[in-house]
């Protein structure tokens, strides 16, 4: 039997189906969020009754630990799905396995997979909605909001990002961080330049990628709002794209030297895990403009807003109430 159509809206499989006022939306709502995890007892009752399931067939810690550390300050049951203790390991299906963990009752899947695309297949198979953790090369709206929140939120801006300036740098080829990030920072407003060599950048990397393309990056540093390194992903290579990673490091690495030439406003961001000594060769703790951590920290108050765009409906937004409902919806949270 083909399942009755989901409203789109109960999905977030790609940071371009928000749009730039769905994802300012969320990033307001995120403002709420981080004012719930800054008390106390960081723990409200918005999503009590709703069950969220991890679905990682990829590695993952940050984003697995934050999207349960945030389903769990919202009151929401959770879920881990092992993909190497389940019945994927007698043969069932990836379907067969999703329509299973849907009949006992879940709200929400939340999914990584090595495989471009898997994400909207399961969002065809169930009611539930699915969130995309990252999949393959294409995709990782979540990453992609929490680093416009870290931005706007580090920048003490409100509303879009006009006007920055920001350079990505590196494996652009391999990472689905970005092209989310890119797509999302383009939206808002930012006129993103993507720095790599030839060998690592998709065949998209121009209009339809980024603002401009260089494999210069002494070229643009002085200028930037924003430098985004991103993760050599050595797992993803079966082919040498670069000479050397010492090689890359000289022409692409953030260094000593170049770090110097940065002005001290200038943020520098990765979205982990970093190759430290390859990407960034210098601690990012020694760095004024390094947001590394926040964007860690962001990660939980971001992803709580997703999901309580994607489940809440109906809900006041936490974090939203006056300061005496504050007190007692933290209370509410801090009994469950
Ligand atoms: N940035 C990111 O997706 O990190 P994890 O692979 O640790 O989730």
């Amino acid at each position: 039997m083909t399942p009755a159509l989901k409203n789109p809206s109960r999905s977030l499989l790609d940071i371009e189906d928000l749009g730039a006022d769905g994802i300012i939306r969320i990033l307001d709502l995120a403002d709420h969020m981080a004012e719930v995890n800054r008390r106390p007892n960081p723990k409200v009752p918005a999503l009590r009754g709703k069950t969220v399931c991890s679905v990682f067939f990829e590695d993952s810690t940050r984003t697995r630990l934050s999207f349960e550390t945030a389903a769990k300050r919202l009151s929401a049951d959770t879920m881990t799905f092992a993909v190497s203790q389940s019945s994927l390991n007698k043969g069932e299906s990836l379907r067969d396995t999703i329509e299973t963990i849907a009949a006992m009752g879940v709200d929400a899947f939340v999914v990584r997979h090595g495989s471009s695309g898997a994400p909207h297949l399961i969002d065809a198979w169930t009611q539930a909605s699915v969130i995309n953790a990252g999949d393959g090369w294409h995709a990782h709206p979540t990453q992609a909001l929490l680093d416009a929140y870290t931005v706007r939120s580090a920048l003490g801006r409100t509303g879009g990002l006009d006007g920055l300036r920001m350079a990505i740098v590196g494996d652009v080829k391999h990472s689905r961080v970005a092209r989310s990030t890119a797509a999302a920072m383009r939206m808002l407003g930012v006129h993103v330049t993507v720095v790599a060599p030839r060998t690592l950048l998709p065949p998209d990397a121009s209009d339809a990628f980024a603002d401009a393309v260089t494999d210069r990056l002494d070229d643009v540093l002085a200028d930037l709002d924003v430098l985004y390194l991103l993760r050599m992903q050595q797992e993803r290579m079966n082919e040498a794209l670069v000479p050397s990673l010492r090689e890359y490091t000289t022409r692409f690495g953030l260094t000593t030297q170049r770090a110097a030439v940065l002005s001290p406003q200038t943020l520098i961001m990765h979205p982990g895990p970093m190759n430290r000594g390859v990407e960034i060769a210098v601690d990012p703790a020694e760095l004024p403009g390094a947001v590394i951590t926040q964007q860690v920290t962001n990660g939980i108050a971001v992803r709580m807003a997703v999901l309580f765009d994607l489940l809440g409906s109906g809900n006041t937004a936490p974090g939203a109430e006056t300061a005496d409902t504050n007190s007692d919806t933290s209370r509410e949270g801090g009994s469950q």
